[in-house]
């Protein structure tokens, strides 16, 4: 067994080897790492796996550059990842059902997808652990994917306002985007994706508003533009006045990453830690991705 080296590359933090040959390397800001080394369109031996997940837990977001994973590939990873999580309100990919084809055409003028900041599903009584998203087409330019880092954001409030979220419930919701009321109930330009605006979204459920990580233990906000409409026992007036701060907070240039795409390319990304934002910028050109997610746990 060869002993884990430290080398440095170019523009980059200190590179992280393994044992088993996987180079981790995190992203300058500290939030994020890339992962080389492994073919992800075969099954992992044990050890990469656990080497994969440590390195997930470490750095909450992780890019695989160059996989190309056709979507059976992309499905059995996922499994090896956890179980499928349920993906709601879109139509799914014939003959994969749990596989989403985020697909903007050069001619669509709709927004593009996910264009507001959350974690994924966080209306759901177990909201998924996580998302992998592979990008099958990308633009030259624009199309980037922003993610914040809810663990870093938490630990850099004061004791204070610590302790007045410590026990604060925060009101989830799908309606805003896929209610009978939502943007896209609303929507009148064209869009290739199917999505399913139903009443279902307009149901509500309350989670802690800063959750523990089941794995590392750490705290980190779980609210979002997009899914939070509320904290329970306040009046609207009250929960946006501290949502509205948690979100301009959480949302800072010193917790954000982003995240430049290349042809071919997984990121699977912690939706327990971490909010994300689809970047446009990309009118006029194609952009195709494949996503899955993996099925989480109750919210503490
Ligand atoms: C999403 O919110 O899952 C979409 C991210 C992206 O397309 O960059």
């Amino acid at each position: 067994m060869r002993l884990p080296s430290l080398t440095l590359k170019p523009g980059h933090a200190a590179a992280e080897e393994t044992s088993m040959g996987i180079t981790v390397t995190p992203q300058e800001s500290g939030f994020g790492a890339q992962v080389t080394g492994l073919d992800l369109a075969a099954p992992l031996a044990g050890a990469d796996l656990a080497a994969v997940k440590d390195a997930w837990a470490r750095h909450a977001v992780l890019a695989f550059p160059d996989q190309p994973l056709s979507l059976e590939a992309l499905e059995a990873f996922t499994l090896q990842i956890g179980p499928f999580g349920i993906d709601p309100f879109i139509k799914p990919m014939p003959g994969h059902p749990n596989v989403l084809e985020l697909r903007r055409e050069a001619t669509e003028t709709a927004t593009n997808f996910g264009a507001g900041w959350h974690s994924d599903w966080s209306f759901q009584a177990e909201p998924p652990a996580a998302t992998l998203l592979r990008s099958e087409v990308t633009p030259p330019v624009g199309g980037d994917t922003l993610f914040a880092d809810c663990a870093r954001a938490y630990d850099a409030l004061s004791d204070a306002m610590k302790a007045v979220l410590a026990p604060l419930r925060a009101v989830h919701s799908a309606s805003r985007a896929y209610g009978t009321q939502g943007v896209f109930a609303k929507e009148t330009a064209k869009r290739t994706m199917e999505i399913i605006v139903s009443p279902e979204a307009d149901k509500t459920i309350a989670h802690p508003l800063v959750r523990t990580h089941p794995v590392t233990g750490r705290k980190a906000l779980y609210v979002s533009p997009v899914y939070t409409v509320g904290i329970e026992g306040m009046t609207l007036k009250e929960s946006h006045a501290i949502l509205g701060f948690l979100f301009a907070h959480m949302t800072q240039d010193e917790f954000v990453y982003r995240h430049k795409w290349a042809q071919g390319m997984l990121l699977m990304w912690d939706n327990r830690c971490t909010v994300h934002y689809a970047d446009g910028g990309y009118d006029g050109h194609l952009r195709v991705m494949h996503r899955t997610t993996v099925a989480g746990e109750a919210v503490v």
